[in-house]
């Protein structure tokens, strides 16, 4: 028997250290959930995958700030970023976290493997050690001046300003972030490191396999320059307390790049311990992970390279997708909790539906967009609310005025054919995960229905006592009401909310593109009220705050 096709959409874990911001919104989770809804809406077999990141240095220090043990800030976030996505409209099939007992297993397990088929090897490295503390500083604890790009606040393991991955030993004038000092030894320690070297001709096979499946350009482009450049084993151990123990290996945790991708597995495995293999083990399985560019190596080189290497058939990512960086001049975007627009603070202005549409009209696919408040008052005054939502509230308004009932009506030729090429480019354009594209074609079909609308002026024809013009207000109104069903339900994956609203008058409730072929039919009983509204002059003063000048 052929297995059926199941897909997996994972989108990069947040870290459970603050609440995620607009920009790490737009960069994976967003887009992730929007392709997640199209294939409900085709009605594929695919759960959607999360949950917070809670291992590493990020939350040790935040703990460490905030005079709390990593474990309870790691619970304490983690439940708040769950309340506040699904807020958000995200529908994950599960949204769980890494510090979880069956995320453990899976690391364990996974780590067995990487060691039973040589793929762990041993590196000595010299690591930081505060001698004012008296610890070693890992990645986040100690800083400096980047060797590359010469950002000044450039973190042991990586320089946030070029994107550089970086050893502590390369920072420039370096020093501890728990007491500012730079009275820093680098003391000898042994580590275990995932030997990518070994694994490189593999890795690069499967980049080779896989990435002409609809891959980011910059995930080919980035994972192929560094194949090229050549790998090296990488530490997947840490002198730290807070994260899963090695075994053997006494006052060392695992990396938190290690057991964070494994979390996509061990989260399934939360959800469901009796389907979570059916999805993670079946050859046939569709992985489909998105993130943002700063996650690319280690979702092309050393995650894969962990489920080759381990053996123990977990599926291999079939694409991933990376966006680019949601800039704002701007706007104060922070994920400290209540100092900068943040997910909570922007829904405590605006619902989710408003954010999610402008949002997902300026992602970041091909290349950095620029966010601004300005920017989104715009998108939703002149292209949500003003194109889309105005045109499915129009026709709705003019067929209930006209006191005509509207039930098991058939589409005529041009209603299916102006639907049928914008939804072709609309599957088309989700196929290939160009969501930002998928969304204007919804625009462009409400273009069009406004189009005729203005051109055939309904309101006028409904009125009329020829016959001819009742006729032609017939047939118009009928074309603009399958127009205005489609895009409804095209918005769906975008705008939830609004777009189950409008779908409620044409009697769908969980909505499907198979829906589309249906006849139509409208419920007249129910009160009319507009989709979406224009931004009032007190969502904008509070929007303002946000603002810098
Ligand atoms: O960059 C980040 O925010 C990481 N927490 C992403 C982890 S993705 C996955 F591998 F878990
Ligand atoms: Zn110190």
């Amino acid at each position: 028997m052929v297995d059926e096709e199941k897909i997996i959409i994972t989108s990069a874990l947040p870290y459970a250290e603050a609440l995620p911001h607009l920009g790490n919104l737009a960069g994976s989770i967003l887009p992730a959930d929007i392709y997640y809804k199209h294939l409900v809406m085709q009605g594929e077999d695919a759960i959607y995958i999360c949950g917070s990141d809670q291992h590493g240095t990020p939350i040790e220090l935040q703990a460490f700030k905030r005079k709390e043990s990593p474990e309870e800030l790691a619970e304490r976030v983690h439940l708040q970023i769950k309340e506040q996505l699904e807020r958000f409209g995200c529908t994950f099939t599960f949204y769980g976290k890494t510090h979880s007992a069956e995320n453990k297993e899976i690391v364990y397990e996974v780590f067995e493997g990487l060691k039973s088929n040589g793929y762990i090897s041993k590196i000595e490295s010299e690591q930081a050690y505060c001698n004012v503390d008296q610890r070693f500083l890992s990645d986040r604890f100690i800083e400096g001046t980047c060797p590359y790009c010469g950002a000044k606040d450039a973190r042991g393991d990586q320089c946030d300003t070029c994107g550089r991955l970086l050893n502590p030993k390369e920072l420039i004038e370096p020093h501890c972030v728990i007491c500012g000092s730079t009275d820093i030894s680098f003391v000898r320690t042994e580590d275990l490191a995932l030997d990518l070297k070994k694994l490189s001709p593999k890795i690069s096979e499967f980049i080779e396999r896989n990435s002409g499946k609809n891959w980011s350009k910059n995930a080919v482009n980035k994972s192929t320059s560094y194949i090229k450049q050549g790998l090296e084993p990488r530490a997947i151990t840490r002198s730290m307390k807070w994260g899963f123990e090695v075994p053997g290996m006494p006052g060392k945790v695992f990396y938190v790049w290690f057991d964070a991708p494994l979390g996509y597995i061990g989260i399934t495995k939360e959800w469901s311990k009796e389907k979570w293999a059916s999805y993670w083990k079946a050859r046939s399985t569709r992985l489909v992970q998105f993130m943002g560019k700063d996650n690319i190596e280690f979702h092309t080189l050393m995650w894969p390279g962990m489920l080759i290497g381990s053996n123990l058939g977990f599926v291999l990512p079939t694409t991933i997708f990376a966006y680019e960086f949601l800039n704002s001049r701007n706007v104060k975007f922070s994920k400290s909790k209540g100092v900068g627009l943040n997910i909570q603070s922007a829904l405590e202005i605006l619902p989710a539906d408003y954010w999610r549409f402008a949002l997902a009209y300026l992602l970041p696919e091909t290349s950095d967009s620029e966010f601004s408040i300005a920017l989104l008052i715009e998108i939703v005054d002149k292209v949500m609310n003003g194109n889309i939502g105005n045109f499915v509230h129009r026709v709705l308004s003019i067929a209930k005025q006209s006191g005509l009932q509207f039930q098991n009506v058939k589409a005529d030729d041009s209603a299916e054919k102006e639907i049928g090429k914008h939804l072709e480019s609309y599957n088309l354009h989700f196929e290939k995960i160009r969501i930002r594209e998928a969304l204007r074609d919804v625009i462009a079909l409400a273009s069009k229905g406004n189009e005729i609308m203005s051109v055939k002026e309904p309101w006028k024809l409904a009125k009329s006592k020829i016959d001819e013009e009742k006729q032609e207000f017939l047939s118009t109104i009928t074309e603009l009401l399958f127009m205005a069903r489609a895009c409804a339900l095209m918005l769906w994956p975008f705008s939830p909310r609004a777009s189950e609203h409008a779908l409620c008058y044409f009697g769908i409730s969980s909505p499907k593109l198979s829906d589309l072929e249906k006849p139509l039919a409208l419920d007249e009983s129910l009160e009319l009220k507009p989709m979406f509204n224009k931004i009032t002059e007190t969502e904008k003063a509070k929007l303002e705050k946000f603002s810098t000048p």
